[in-house]
């Protein structure tokens, strides 16, 4: 997607998503029993084996080659030239490697066009709100996810927060892009890079003395549960947070929104077996999987402070105790006090008096004259935090990484 392209979905008030893409997971001993069923799954069948005991099997040996090969720099430099879906792929990358990246790139045969469409309609419509909850709500929540929040923490990545927001920023509003699936769109390749990092990830943390001391018996980090639980954050959540406030959504748009992350599991490398065919599924995998395991660490809350410090350059601080409000008002206080955010006695009633009539007026619902003054603060600065973190993802490449964060 061009400078351009990007421009216009700012404009179009397109979603933010990426921050969310920070975490995922949980201390292995605070997991329940795996009992969700694959026919609740895209698939219809499946083993139903635990997917906490399930990693990438075919990308995994292949980037520990890479690494071990010392290829990692070369594969960096070819992929940055790998940028559009109709794209072929770039010369210059080992066979192994692009035998498995011609495989990943293809979608899966169950992909639905105008599902896909729908997906892109509804982001344009409700983008304010998708990125605002990417940001506000994933992207929070991720460092309260014990496993996601130490592998972030411990990884390359951890050692530069916002170069990494940055990156991951670009897979979510890559999600809503118009062109998302489209030949001309970027998510194939996105998702296909970050399926690579993720593999790359594998390898590397279980060398980190960091990660080994607090990975609560995990030896190899990213399980298919683990990113299962990171889409619940992301997807799951946002379609509850949409429902939560009222906003009217058609069938048509919120099963397109489930299908494009549907499609994007698929491509990060997610078995079919393990994703939701429907909300009510998606739902209850996320009842198991994601609400048990929240929990505060300290890298979380190390990287609660990274996050929010961002948002404070915005204006020197300024805004930073309303957008603290605003997402405790999207988390609830259990998560709000897990990561450690303030409690904020002159924004939280305010928000959560503005809020709803701010959506309701936006939605056609109210009238202009029953919204109150101070609600246009709150959207301000919500809209400026979207276009902060969307504007910090334009002209990045996805690198695989070669080493952890230096201890
Ligand atoms: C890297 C997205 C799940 C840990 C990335 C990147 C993206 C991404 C876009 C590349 C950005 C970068 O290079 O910094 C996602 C999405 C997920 C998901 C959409 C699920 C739907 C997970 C999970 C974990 C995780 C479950 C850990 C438990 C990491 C780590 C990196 C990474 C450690 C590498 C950071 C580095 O370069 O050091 N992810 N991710 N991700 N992700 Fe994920």
């Amino acid at each position: 997607m061009d400078g351009l392209s990007r421009r216009r979905m700012l404009i179009t008030g397109g979603t933010l998503g990426a921050l969310g893409a920070l975490g995922a997971a949980s201390p292995a001993h605070a997991r329940s029993l795996w009992t969700w069923a694959p026919s609740g799954s895209v698939a219809g069948e499946g083993a139903g084996v635990d997917p906490d005991w399930v990693w990438d099997e075919e990308a995994d040996p292949v980037l520990a080659a890479v690494i071990d090969r010392g290829d990692v720099p070369k594969v960096n430099d070819a992929l940055r030239k790998w940028t559009r879906n109709d794209q072929p792929l770039p010369s210059g990358l080992p066979a192994d490697l692009r035998d498995f990246m011609e495989k990943a790139r293809q979608l899966p045969s169950w992909t639905d066009r105008r599902k896909l469409e729908a997906a892109a309609q509804f982001t344009k419509k409700k983008g304010i709100y998708t990125g605002a909850l990417y940001g506000l709500g994933s992207g929070l929540m991720s460092t309260a996810i014990p496993r996601e929040a130490r592998a972030v923490y411990y990884s390359k990545g951890g050692a530069d927060m916002k170069d990494r927001i940055a990156k991951t920023a670009r897979l979510g509003y890559d999600v809503g892009d118009l062109d998302a699936y489209q030949p001309q769109g970027g998510m194939i390749v996105t998702a296909v890079k970050t399926r690579l990092v993720h593999a790359a990830v594998r390898h590397l943390l279980p060398q980190s003395p960091g990660w080994s001391r607090t990975s609560g018996g995990q030896t190899i980090p990213i399980s298919q549960a683990d990113i299962m639980v990171t889409w619940h954050s992301l997807a799951t959540f946002v379609m509850h947070k949409i429902k939560d406030w009222r906003i009217p959504v058609t069938t048509a748009e919120s099963d397109g929104y489930l299908h494009v992350w549907q499609v994007t599991a698929h491509m990060l490398g997610v078995l079919d077996e393990y994703i939701p065919a429907t909300w009510d599924e998606a739902n209850a995998q996320s009842r198991q999987v994601l609400d048990p395991i929240l929990a505060s660490t300290p890298e979380g809350d190390e990287l609660t402070r990274v996050l929010l410090d961002i948002v404070a350059e915005l204006d020197a601080g300024l805004t930073r105790p309303l957008i603290s409000a605003f997402s405790r008002y999207t988390l609830g206080d259990r998560t709000g006090d897990l990561i450690g955010l303030d409690r904020e006695p002159f924004w939280q009633p305010l928000i959560s008096a503005a809020w709803p009539l701010l959506v309701a007026f936006r939605e056609g619902l109210i009238p202009l004259p029953l919204v109150p003054e101070a609600a246009w603060t709150v959207e301000e600065a919500i809209r400026r935090f979207v276009l902060l973190f969307l504007s910090e993802g334009r002209g990045i490449h996805l690198e695989i990484p070669d080493t952890n964060r230096p201890s």
